[in-house]
């Protein structure tokens, strides 16, 4: 099979992980790279090996005849003549999370490429972690029974001045819930394989935080089957040693995952103690990555459905905007309610 060549917009933190992932993989192959900053495609060519350079998809696109397909690791602002430009060329896209920082624009993203029939696959590398993959199993094995109730605590001391962690975040609406929470709230849905309904969120901000908007927040979500699921999280914990466990209350006992990465376990109610479920080995930020771009492959050589869709996305980003509303305006909020109409007036 003739690699998949790829035009790779951004080249920032994530852009290298992709160039990682994409110049390893037998499957695909870096043509050109696009980003306004030069010494970004100087880090790259450095790194990776040069290629065609441009200062955007938009100029790079019409200059390139080889290409199958653009990946996206810009900013979340303004994606829309990326999205114009790719669609121009029937050219698939693999965009990473959040498609947008506001819904109505995500979902004109969604809109514009699924009006052209052009697939527009989003960045939800989590979906593809080996200890994501045992969760799925272990819940569908009815191991421990049915999902029930559950708490997901994300504990992180984020320095958003280290220069190897990009700034937009720092001056950005809800950072925790755009950038972090997403992908937290979209493993929920993936994993219980449930859609959720209502939300009761706040979020707020330490005095201590380098941030200008919310690091923290705090939502109650209960999903269409009744399952509650209690979430905290945080960018500005009071202690740099990152904590996270992620455990579901079942009919018979518990599944924990106690580690963003890795470390399941469950037992059962009586058991004293955890099992630990055997995981696949795992290099960070790349085997997953490298999972959701194989599954990108797939869908479009195989002309199966594509995974982590922009439509599907929109409902991840739903529960992000809920949360936000239920904190500015101290309620309980519908997540349906929060997504724009389909094919609607945005
Ligand atoms: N899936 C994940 O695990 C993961 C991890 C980190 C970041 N991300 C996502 O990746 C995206 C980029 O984040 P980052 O941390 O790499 O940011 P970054 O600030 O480190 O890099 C962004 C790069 O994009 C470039 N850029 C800006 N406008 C552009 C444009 N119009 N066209 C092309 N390039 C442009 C910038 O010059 C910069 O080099 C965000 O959506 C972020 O949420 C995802």
């Amino acid at each position: 099979m003739t690699p998949m060549r790829i035009l790779l917009g951004g080249l920032g933190v994530r852009g290298r992980h992709w160039a990682d992932v994409i110049t390893r993989s037998s499957r695909a192959e870096i043509v050109a790279y696009a980003d306004p900053n030069p010494a970004a495609h100087e880090r790259m060519a450095e790194k990776y090996g040069a290629r065609p350079s441009f200062a955007s998809v938009e100029e790079a696109l019409p200059q390139l005849e080889d290409v199958d397909a653009v990946v996206l690791a810009n900013p979340p602002i303004g994606r829309q003549a990326q999205v114009d430009a790719c669609v121009a060329r029937g050219l698939p896209m693999l965009i990473e999370k959040p498609l947008a920082l506001d819904m109505n624009e995500a979902a004109r993203l969604v809109e514009t490429a699924e009006q052209a029939g052009v697939p527009l696959m989003v960045g939800l590398n989590f979906r593809y972690l080996g200890v994501t993959k045992a969760a799925i199993k272990l819940f569908a094995d009815g191991t421990v029974g049915q999902p029930s109730f559950a708490r997901f605590t994300y504990e992180r001391y984020r320095d958003g001045n280290r220069p190897d962690l990009n700034k937009y975040p720092l001056t950005m609406d809800q950072p925790m819930l755009w950038e972090q929470s997403i992908h937290h709230f979209d493993l929920m849905r993936y994993i219980y394989g449930q859609e959720p309904v209502t939300v009761e969120c706040r979020t707020w901000n330490p005095p201590w935080s380098m941030y200008d908007s919310d690091t923290n927040v705090a939502a109650l979500f209960t999903f269409a089957d009744g399952m509650v699921v209690n979430y905290q999280g945080t960018w500005q914990s009071g202690w740099a040693e990152p904590h996270f466990e992620w455990r579901t209350d079942c009919t018979n006992g518990v599944v924990t995952q106690r580690a963003q990465f890795g470390d399941l376990y469950y037992a059962a109610r009586h058991e004293a103690a955890l099992t630990p479920v055997e995981l696949p080995p795992h290099e960070l930020w790349i085997t997953e990555t490298q999972g959701l771009l194989d599954a990108f492959i797939d869908s479009l050589t195989l002309k199966t459905p594509l995974p982590c869709s922009g439509r599907d996305h929109l409902m991840s980003l739903a529960m992000v905007q809920a949360c936000a509303v239920s904190s500015r305006e101290s309620r309980c909020v519908q997540i349906a309610s929060v997504l724009p109409p389909k094919s609607g007036d945005f």
